[in-house]
């Protein structure tokens, strides 16, 4: 028998007392991070953290550029989705159990209702942050320089995320998700209202399949759950993930984010980031990486004006988690002290009356009042294909990364709002005093309505005066802020009348406590 070897006993006891220590750098593969070399390279090796370049430009770090809105979009994104993981334990998706569970979660379930109001918000707060996220990266340009099929991704996130808000709402089962769930069926539906107008529904009825394919039969019942659970949990989010994906990885391939051309560190900069050991760091070319001499065609930009970045590792993670924070602060203090709603059962024999979609759909039931059609598939489909469609409508390369493309933009901004504000208030007013065709002549044909109603007009306006602005200004660029600045006024008008000013059968008050009882 050999000899006890007391060095491998002395070792192993290091070991273990290290065990911390060696945990933690084999986690960044390249140790502690303790030089710029290691910054760079703990970067550059983590799994997690490649998706960013080892340096970021000053620009992306200044708090009045980004705003932090893409990554708070993300942060809610996450919270949300542990949230709804926690959710699942207990829910389960058949009409007979489904209000039952949520109502164990909300009062029996130790931290239920915390979790269930935490998963809630943070849900809906993507909708707000991803909606102000768009805002920041169109008023900065940012959807030019190779960035567009970047903007065309965020589209489909943007619309993925309202479908993922849309199919939980309904998965309590109470009231209010019921009669959401028959709402959007009917919008599903509104195909209708054209192939009744051509008296051709009994060939090619498009809407009532459409419908039929969502509920998973005539009406809304158990299959219909099992759809709607389905698209909350699987499909929407692997394809927000998969978008995601892409979206992250166009950033990095685009050279991070876009910056102004005559950018000029400032005295402030200094003191907000931490400086690298050496003027110039590690990386001081301007080489592009790639296989350059392998494979023709573009290869990705890395920061041409190198100077002006600082390393990622600490300047980029401080303010991201700093980010996190308060994220994840905002949502937990939210959610403590204002509850998710939870109404009856579904009752199909019950309607609500206003039978509402959630707030953020309730601009387009105010347009679906006039025409179904029109307010449930042609002005959505309309105004997300002009989204799409901006930067191949408008390929000016100049101002970008530069907040409204500089002071002629932020004078076209604020003509838009200006001017959009009050047509658009006194369009609805008219029609709410007034009526539309239906009410001045019962008989008139339906087709007239689907294509002559306030929601068309308003659409109409948006597009005249944006072609006016880039008739008036020569630019491209400016007509299309005058378009998303009424996009926006739009929004939030609509969903501010369809959210507060509409009460039983869709009729006008000026606040909750003028609705009839019932
Ligand atoms: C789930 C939704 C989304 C998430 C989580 C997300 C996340 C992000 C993040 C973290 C960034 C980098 C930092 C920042 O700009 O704050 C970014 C950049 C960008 N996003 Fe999004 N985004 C989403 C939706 C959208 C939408 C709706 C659009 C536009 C329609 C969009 C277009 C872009 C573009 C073009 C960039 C590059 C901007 C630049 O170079 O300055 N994203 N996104």
């Amino acid at each position: 028998m050999s000899e006890p070897n007391h060095n491998g006993i002395d070792s192993f006891r290091n070991n273990l007392k290290s065990i911390i220590d060696s945990f933690a750098s084999s986690f960044l593969r390249s140790g502690k991070p303790t030089s710029d070399k290691s910054r760079a390279s703990a970067m550059f090796n983590n799994f997690f953290l490649h998706v960013q370049g080892v340096k970021t430009h000053m620009n992306t770090l200044r708090p009045t550029y980004t705003l932090g809105l893409g990554l708070i979009s993300l942060f809610l994104l996450l919270i949300t989705t542990v949230s709804g993981v926690v959710l699942m334990i207990y829910y389960n998706p058949s009409i007979e159990n489904a209000y039952n569970t949520v109502k164990d979660i909300t009062y029996v379930v130790i931290g239920g209702s915390l979790s269930r109001n935490i998963h809630k918000w943070a849900g809906e707060g993507m909708i707000i942050f991803v909606l102000f996220h768009m805002a920041r990266v169109f008023f900065t340009g940012s959807y030019k320089k190779g960035r567009e099929f970047n903007w065309v991704i965020g589209i489909a996130l943007l619309v993925i995320t309202f479908g993922i808000n849309l199919s939980g709402y309904m998965l309590p089962w109470d009231q209010l998700s019921y009669w959401a769930l028959v709402i959007v069926a009917n919008i599903i539906q509104s195909p209708k209202e054209i192939t009744d107008s051509l008296g051709i529904t009994q060939y090619f009825d498009v809407g009532g399949f459409s419908k039929e394919l969502f509920l998973g039969g005539l009406n809304a019942g158990k299959e219909s759950l099992t759809r709607v659970y389905l698209l909350h949990v699987m499909l929407f989010p692997i394809l927000m993930f998969i978008f995601l994906g892409v979206h992250f990885w166009r950033i990095r391939k685009d050279g991070g984010l876009t910056k102004p051309d005559s950018f000029e560190p400032q005295e402030s900069d200094a003191q907000l980031f931490s400086p690298p050991e050496k003027k110039g760091g590690i990386f001081t070319t301007n080489k592009t990486y790639g296989l350059m001499e392998l494979a023709g065609g573009r290869t990705p930009a890395v920061d041409k004006d190198v100077e002006n970045t600082v390393l990622s590792w600490p300047n980029l993670l401080i303010a991201e988690l700093a980010v996190f924070f308060i994220c994840f602060a905002g949502v937990v203090v939210y959610s403590f002290f204002i509850d998710a709603p939870l109404k009856e059962l579904a009752n199909p024999l019950i309607p609500e009356n206003p039978a509402k979609a959630p707030w953020y759909f309730l601009g387009l039931q105010e347009l679906l009042s006039y025409s179904a059609f029109m307010g449930g598939v042609g002005l959505p489909g309309i105004a997300l294909l002009g989204l799409a469609l901006i930067p191949y409508l408008d390929r000016e390369q100049e101002h970008v990364g530069v907040w409204f493309s500089g002071k002629q933009g932020k004078s076209v901004a604020l003509q838009a709002l200006l001017a959009g504000t009050p047509v658009l208030v006194g369009l609805l007013a008219f029609v709410i005093s007034f009526g539309w065709f239906r009410n001045w002549w019962p008989n008139v044909p339906q087709l007239l309505i689907t294509l002559v109603n306030p929601g068309n007009l308003w659409v109409v306006f948006m597009m005249l005066w944006s072609v006016w602005v880039i008739k008036k200004t020569g630019s491209t660029r400016m007509g299309a802020i005058a378009l998303f600045t009424m996009f926006l006024v739009s929004f939030v008008i609509l969903t501010y009348v369809g959210t507060e000013l509409r009460g039983p059968n869709w009729g006008f008050y000026w606040s909750h406590s003028q609705w009839p009882p019932h």
